[in-house]
């Protein structure tokens, strides 16, 4: 999985512009002069990361934790909320994940939990190395980003190639806007495999505009299970959507598993 992006996750207009607003008097948190980050491939980013993470949770003002320039080895992290004021996190750098798959206790690498007033910025970009793991269209659950129970997600200019679904939006996500994602090699953009667990909560009101679909399975797609729990998707619209050499351009498939 390699993940470009410019703006990934941001949860409301209306605080953005407030963020704008605020933003002169937050003070960087910068992993590097701060934290002991070193852009070095034998030294983990996780703990300055989590240390800046920790920080910005306790300010009672807005803060940007900054990830400036240089190629770093990050082996997980999960950031997790909630905390006082907005924090931004700003990304300049190559991330790396560890070439080698066993070096994952659990299947996710870099999660947020919990966060609200969150923007996650930059143009840097998170490496997998599904390459050296995998032959990359072959990778196995490795969604570049999944949503779930989420609302007011947006995810702006962003570059992914994986392995499966480019983006999956999984249950309780609303209210979502997808918009200038460039999409391939992967399975495309899905609402993925709804109804396997009994209270899933409704998926509803998705975006998906602007993006680019190249090399890749399958184009937009709704999944569930097959009789198993009732759910709902609904007010879901995908438009101006350009896609090259995909096989399967849009695919509403209500029998995805067992
Ligand atoms: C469409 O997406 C591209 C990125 O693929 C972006 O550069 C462009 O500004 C977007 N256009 C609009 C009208 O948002
Ligand atoms: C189409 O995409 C597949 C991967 O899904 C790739 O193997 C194949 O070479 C691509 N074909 C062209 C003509 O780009
Ligand atoms: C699509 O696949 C072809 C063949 O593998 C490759 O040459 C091309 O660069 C790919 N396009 C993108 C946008 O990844």
């Amino acid at each position: 999985m390699a993940i470009n992006f410019n703006v990934v996750c941001t949860m409301s207009i209306i605080l953005n512009l407030f963020l704008a607003a605020m933003e002169a008097q937050a003070g960087a948190l910068d992993v590097v002069t701060k934290f002991g980050a070193k852009a070095d491939l034998n030294i983990d980013l996780s703990k300055p990361l989590l240390d800046a993470w920790k920080e910005a949770c306790a300010s009672p003002t807005p803060t940007t934790i900054l990830i400036p320039e240089g190629t770093y080895l990050l082996s997980q992290a999960t950031l997790e909320g909630p905390f006082k004021a907005p924090i931004k996190l700003k990304v300049q750098s190559n991330i790396k994940a560890p070439a080698d798959p066993k070096a994952f206790k659990e299947p996710k690498w870099v999660s947020f939990l919990h966060v609200e007033n969150f923007k996650f910025f930059g143009g840097g970009a998170f490496d997998g190395q599904g390459t050296a793991a995998y032959k990359r269209e072959d990778s196995p659950n490795t969604d570049g980003i999944h949503i779930g129970r989420s609302k007011g997600v947006k995810i702006i200019n962003t570059n992914i190639k994986t392995g499966d679904d480019c983006i999956s939006i999984g249950d309780g996500s609303k209210n979502l806007d997808i918009t200038g994602v460039t999409c391939g090699p992967g399975h495309g953009i899905s609402i993925s495999s709804l109804g396997k667990f009994a209270n899933e909560e409704p998926v509803e009101g998705i975006k998906v505009s602007n993006c680019t679909l190249t090399n890749t399975s399958n184009g937009v797609r709704i999944k569930t299970w097959a009789g198993q729990f009732p759910g709902i998707a609904s007010d879901i619209h995908f438009e101006d959507i350009t896609m090259a050499n995909v096989s399967c351009l849009i695919l509403i498939d209500q029998k995805y598993c067992p």
